[in-house]
């Protein structure tokens, strides 16, 4: 990033995010399943009854959530995808769920989520059809949002498909208003930007105040080609949608395809890691009926959550690149900072990093506490601004730190500010 770029993302970091949507949710970034990068538009369910799009695949998952740690790491959505609804729309022109798929119907769905603790998400889309060509919301966006309320359902995921691109906005506006006019909080999740980049560059300010969390880029499949194409498109377009996300609504980068079967160990590492320096939505599409314990247990590592769902809210970014490393920084609630360092060489075997010579290393000074949360949980111990820690990264993988500066003199007398640099306070009591 050019000096100039760098003081703009400074300057706009620093001035208060533009107002999120009022409805509560979503404080902190959304964590929990949603079928579609795994499951698909899987309707077989006479040959595939395990797999197909069905209410036994959300009750199953739901099951599982409970009884295997999920819900306890914080994972509480249970989220449909496309592919649920009936072809046609009831006598009243409500949406209705495919009545072989789903004999109980959304409501008793939703109960039994929630019995378990959890909540239910549905998907819909803004234009005619849905992007697989079930009934779309246009023109029915009240009726549409009523209807998900009246089944008590908790989240929305609205698509983009079969919508004239110049009404896109007005379109998620709409629905964002009829929600919230149902009384019931209903997290919506939009991919506005993500249709509307073609045209123009969206208005971040617009999509915070209407949505909770938006897709900007293409959707994630399961190979590390596609995870690295995310992280590529969002650290150049960093200027324009860090200074968006904070409490309330926040960039989505797509699913975790954690667990299933496209990445190493290591690439699966850089997802997570990067997903939670990103502040995104942890939405793991994967079968956690059946899924590696090495992969669980990435997926449930309470340090790599607990960055993830920092209280300040703060995304972080790409800080630095080089040398097929690329650093990114994430300033958390404390003055604590997270640092990933990504080894983008994709040959030959684990290469030594310098933590020295990552950008927000300035923190540490006069001292810090230094934890290794990636590849392997390690306490570093106090250290210093001299100190020379190299860390060992996997090609494709990642190092994940945590920074934490401990002399209490210094706290008091300087405000670190996000990105790592000192604001000296006004008025400092020696
Ligand atoms: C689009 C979305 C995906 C998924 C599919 C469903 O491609 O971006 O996340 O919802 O539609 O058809």
């Amino acid at each position: 990033m050019s000096r100039a770029a760098c003081l703009l993302v400074i300057i706009s970091l620093m001035s208060p995010a533009a107002e999120a949507l009022d409805n509560g949710l979503a404080l902190k970034p959304t964590m929990g399943w949603l079928h579609w990068e795994r499951f698909m538009c899987n309707i077989d369910c006479d040959t595939d009854p395990n797999n197909c799009i069905s209410e036994r695949l959300y009750m199953q998952m739901a099951d599982v959530m409970v009884k295997e740690g999920w819900k306890e790491a914080g994972y509480e959505y249970v989220c449909i995808d496309d592919c649920w609804p009936s072809h046609q729309r009831d006598a009243q022109g409500r949406l209705q769920a495919d009545p072989k798929r789903f004999p109980g119907g959304i409501k008793k769905l939703a109960d039994y989520i929630h019995s378990k603790g959890l909540k239910l998400g549905i998907y819909a889309d803004v234009g005619d059809k849905t992007c697989a060509g079930y009934p779309g919301s246009l023109g029915y966006y009240e009726k549409d949002a009523q209807t998900f309320a009246d089944w008590d359902v908790d989240l929305l995921k609205f698509d983009g498909c079969f919508m004239n691109r110049a009404l896109l906005g007005e379109g998620y506006i709409n629905m964002s208003k009829a929600l919230n006019n149902t009384g019931r909080p209903i997290l919506y999740s939009c991919e506005w930007p993500l249709y509307e980049w073609p045209l123009k560059q969206p208005n971040y300010t617009a999509i915070r105040e209407t949505c909770n969390h938006w897709r900007n880029f293409d959707d994630v499949f399961d190979s590390w080609s596609s995870v690295k194409s995310i992280l590529d498109w969002t650290a150049a377009h960093q200027d324009i949608i860090v200074p968006a996300a904070g409490p309330g609504g926040w960039n989505d980068p797509d699913m975790l395809v954690i667990g299933n079967f496209g990445l190493s160990h290591d690439q699966q590492e850089s997802q997570m890691a990067l997903w939670a320096i990103m502040a995104s939505p942890l939405l793991m599409s994967n079968d956690l009926r059946d899924i590696c314990p090495r992969s669980k247990e990435l997926l449930q590592n309470k340090r790599i959550i607990d960055i993830s769902q920092d209280s300040m809210g703060k995304q972080g970014y790409r800080t630095a690149k080089g040398n097929d490393f690329e650093v990114w920084e994430r300033p958390l609630s404390k003055n604590r900072l997270a640092i990933a360092v990504l080894n983008k060489l994709e040959t030959g075997g684990p290469r030594g990093f310098n933590i020295g010579a990552a950008p927000g290393w300035k923190i540490c000074g006069p001292q810090c506490n230094v934890t290794q949360i990636l590849p392997q949980y390690k306490e570093m111990g106090v250290q210093t601004q001299q100190s020379k820690i190299i860390v060992s990264v996997n090609p494709s993988g990642t190092a994940l730190l945590t920074v934490t500066p401990i002399s209490s003199d210094f706290r008091r007398l300087h405000k670190l500010n996000w990105q790592g640099t000192f604001v000296r306070r006004k008025h400092t009591i020696l």
